[in-house]
């Protein structure tokens, strides 16, 4: 069992204890474009190898039994970036579906899509729907993949269907509350992450999961997403287990 080999190697998975988990993690991927220019490389190569490492962190989520993963792919804001460099992101998502298609019910994987997909190709939305069946038959990790997401959005997306079911009678304004609108945002059903992870070295949340991370454990680091290995993933799971979350208690 990897699990064993990690816990003998004097790494950090030393200082983690695998039976206190959080129950869901949430990751901004970032860096990519840095560190492929460290390398001399395109802004494009950072981002291929980054998606590498989300496959490798995502298989490893899986293997020490967490529930969810839920990560920041492509902000609504995203869309400024030069043709190319949004091209090769839309093609890394369409690789990843399609090998996801072929695995997710042998690996027992769910996939989540966050974000409004509206604008993505009918190819891509095509794929979404596939691995949305798939994974209505599979009860594994939920991993979420934010695609076009933008926390704000999200949450006045959420504010308009609530409306909406009120103008239709089905539901009350005064009747609403945090849980219930909980079920109108993308994430309905989904536990709120315990533990954020950003790498890369900016200390801000960039308008991801804002409703959600209201009493996040916030992790950043220096290591690039290209960079980011099981052992940074460890220290951050160590850290997170270090601290008193007392949740606005004593
Ligand atoms: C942020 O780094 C990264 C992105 C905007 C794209 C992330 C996308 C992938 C890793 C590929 C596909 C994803 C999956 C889940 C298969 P940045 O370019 O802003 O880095 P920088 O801050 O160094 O410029």
């Amino acid at each position: 069992m990897k699990l064993a080999f990690w816990k003998k190697s004097g790494s950090a998975a030393g200082q983690v204890d695998f039976d206190r988990l959080p129950r869901h993690i949430a990751i901004i991927l970032d860096g990519n474009g840095r560190w492929a220019k460290r390398r001399g490389l395109p802004r494009t190569a950072g981002h291929k190898v980054g998606s590498e490492t989300f496959r490798t962190i995502a298989t490893y989520c899986r293997d020490i039994g967490l529930e969810y993963l839920t990560v920041y792919a492509f902000s609504t804001e995203n869309w400024k970036r030069p043709q190319d460099e949004v091209d090769t992101i839309m093609g890394l998502l369409k690789r990843y579906l399609l090998e996801a298609i072929e695995t997710m019910e042998r690996d027992n994987v769910r996939l989540r899509f966050m974000g409004d997909l509206t604008p993505l190709s009918g190819e891509l939305r095509e794929l979404v729907d596939r691995c949305n069946a798939i994974s209505g038959r599979l009860t594994g990790c939920l991993c979420s993949i934010c695609i076009n997401y933008g926390g704000r959005a999200e949450i006045v997306h959420g504010a308009k269907m609530f409306a909406k079911d009120c103008a239709a009678g089905a539901v009350k304004p005064e009747d609403l509350t945090e849980d219930i609108f909980e079920k109108y945002l993308y994430s309905a059903g989904i536990p709120s992450p315990e533990l954020l992870i950003r790498p890369g070295g900016e200390l801000r949340l960039s308008n991801f999961l804002l409703w959600q991370c209201a009493y996040a454990e916030l992790y950043f680091t220096d290591v690039l997403w290209p960079d980011f290995t099981r052992e940074e993933l460890h220290r951050a799971i160590a850290a997170y287990q270090s601290r008193d979350r007392r949740f606005g208690g004593i």
